[in-house]
């Protein structure tokens, strides 16, 4: 596994969240159950715990794109980008990531992890030079990090199922800005039914 060095990584770092140190790096193997808990404790739900192990055992897993938030010496936070496709309007494919999901210990929600974890996610994906990101989530959360409604751009929702207005995207690069198209889910959101609320 490409698990990347932390010096290298855009992401890594120590930062001031409401007083407290918290350290943002690329998850490792030895996170996997730590973070299965947070999963559920934030979600309340199994299936998001499978598609986390399912994106882990699937093509579409970016391993220096997974990346926990530390504090206290445990798993505060996590935030997971894979693999997914546009399928373009000109008949192409274009390689671009999906944020899902992103999770904070609800004993630490509103100091701003949350926050952290997406700027990183995002500076990591502009690093490596990735074109697209798109993710289903509140407008209001996300639409303070820059991410716009998906359909304004010409991106469509991968389900019927997904609210129009929730499902965001924020483009990277001048292709990913002209990019349109049909998002195309990988099988772990499909066999979790990980889709719309
Ligand atoms: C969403 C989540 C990751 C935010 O983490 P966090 O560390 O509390 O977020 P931050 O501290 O960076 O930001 C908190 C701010 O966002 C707001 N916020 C949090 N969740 C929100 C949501 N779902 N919709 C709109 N605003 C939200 C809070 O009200 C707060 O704003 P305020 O302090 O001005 O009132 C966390 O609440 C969580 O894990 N929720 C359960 C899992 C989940 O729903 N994940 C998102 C799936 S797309």
């Amino acid at each position: 596994m490409n698990h990347r060095s932390h010096a290298a990584t855009a992401s890594t770092g120590v930062e001031r969240v409401d007083g407290s140190s918290v350290a943002i790096r690329p998850e490792r193997p030895d996170d996997a159950e730590p973070v299965r808990n947070l999963l559920r404790a934030a979600f309340g739900v199994e299936k998001v715990v499978t598609l986390v192990d399912l994106i882990r055992a699937s093509p579409g897993y970016l391993p220096d794109l997974s990346l926990v938030a530390e504090g206290g010496g445990a798993v505060v936070g996590h935030v997971m980008l894979s693999r997914l496709a546009l399928r373009t309007d000109d008949g192409g494919r274009l390689p671009i990531l999906t944020l899902s999901p992103l999770s904070v210990a609800p004993a630490v929600h509103r100091r701003g992890i949350g926050g952290c974890l997406l700027r990183a996610a995002v500076a990591d994906a502009r690093a490596a030079r990735e074109s697209l990101i798109v993710l289903e989530g509140d407008p209001a959360y996300y639409g303070r990090h820059g991410f716009e409604r998906a359909a304004d751009r010409g991106v469509r929702r991968p389900s019927s199922r997904i609210p129009e207005a929730g499902f965001m995207c924020l483009p990277l690069t001048p292709g990913g800005a002209s990019a349109r198209g049909a998002v195309e889910y990988s099988a772990p959101f499909w066999v979790t039914d990980c889709i719309g609320p």
